[in-house]
């Protein structure tokens, strides 16, 4: 069968720290969806940096492109398209990912699908939940993203609030950074919390009641911070379980407060997670009970398709493809790049 018929879409992702090709067909069925993480090259910096991600990137690209359609068992003929992440993200990161794909489309005259990374974390939930279609409300928390969007429609997003100052990722990674416990601090945080009392300490819950959408967590981080300081003046020794899940609790219950009554204010019965904090497990189960008792469903991507990876692009690259759309050559790569 030739790829035009099984919409065999390749997709490239490199805003970040993960290379990431794979191969969806028709949109939804993952063929493949190769990830090579940069974690191991970060974690001694303590978050990204963007000179080695751009390197690793360079390094890694073609290889993990090679293993995507070998484990898919398709060939450059069977492709309909290449869709790429083209922003937001670090800029020599997007770099090397857009222009393999652009080298890619011409060596093998395809059409090329340049794709909002942000775009991809949501649609990573219309790949994971056949049954899924808008009208819905989508939290988007990633580690440079932290923003509450009302999506009417396919393609189509209102934003309703952001984060005035640190992501949620960020704000998960530089706590655990202060801790020492490691990079990325999502997971550790998550690990940790789950075997301490989320009461212990009372941290400030911001924006909690003021009636927006956005979000503040800069605050949060430091008064974890000041916290740990002043038991440890007092020679006092924190239990850092009980600190990871105060703080959790603090982030997770304005995430779900915020989220509930936007689901609420634009009237949908359908709430989607996206992004690397969507893997958080306090978020899902705190989240979906607030929901479920107000009659609405909660879906999110696996742990695998919340992280930044290349099926989530090549799934929006495949609608893109069915509404007509192609991206020109000249296409730029963009560091800042808004969802609505
Ligand atoms: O979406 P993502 O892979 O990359 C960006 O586009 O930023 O998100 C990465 C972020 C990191 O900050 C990481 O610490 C966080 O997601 N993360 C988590 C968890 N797993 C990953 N945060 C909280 N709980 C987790 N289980
Ligand atoms: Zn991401």
């Amino acid at each position: 069968m030739s790829g035009g018929l099984k919409g065999l879409v390749l997709g490239l992702e490199t805003s970040c720290d993960e290379t990431s090709a794979a191969v969806v067909a028709g949109g939804r069925d993952i063929l493949s969806n190769v990830i090579a993480s940069q974690a191991d090259l970060h974690c001694r910096y303590g978050g990204v940096v963007p000179e080695l991600a751009s390197r690793a990137h360079l390094e890694r690209l073609l290889p993990v492109l090679q293993e995507a359609l070998g484990e898919a068992g398709v060939s450059a003929a069977d492709l309909s398209a290449v869709a790429v992440t083209r922003g937001p993200g670090l800029i020599g990161a997007l770099l090397t990912g857009l222009n393999c794909a652009k080298a890619l489309c011409l060596a093998w005259d395809l059409p090329l699908l340049a794709v909002n990374h942000l775009e991809a974390h949501i649609y990573a939930n219309f790949l994971q939940h056949p049954d899924l279609e808008p009208p819905l409300v989508a939290l988007l928390v990633s580690g440079g993203h932290t923003m509450l969007v009302h999506m009417p429609d396919h393609r189509r997003y209102r934003l309703l609030g952001e984060t005035l100052d640190d992501a949620a990722g960020e704000a998960y990674d530089k706590v655990a950074r202060y801790l020492g416990l490691g990079y990325p601090g999502g997971p550790i945080i998550d690990e940790l919390a789950a075997k301490g009392d989320p009461a212990a300490v009372r941290f400030p819950r911001a924006l909690l009641d003021n009636g927006t959408f956005d979000f503040s967590l800069s605050g949060l981080k430091t008064a974890v911070i000041n916290h740990i300081r002043r038991c440890r003046e007092r020679g006092e020794d924190p239990d850092i379980a009980d600190l990871a899940a105060s703080f959790q609790e603090a982030v997770v219950e304005v995430q779900v407060a915020k989220t509930l009554r936007a689901a609420r204010e634009c009237g949908v019965e359908r709430v989607a997670l996206a992004g690397g904090v969507a893997c958080n497990r306090r978020l899902r189960d705190s989240m979906r009970e607030a929901l479920s008792a107000e009659g609405i469903s909660l879906y999110y991507p696996p742990p695998s398709l919340c992280a930044d990876n290349g099926a989530m692009v090549a799934a929006l690259g495949y609608r893109m493809l069915m509404a007509g759309e192609r991206s020109p050559m000249e296409v730029e790569a963009a560091s800042v790049l808004p969802l609505a």
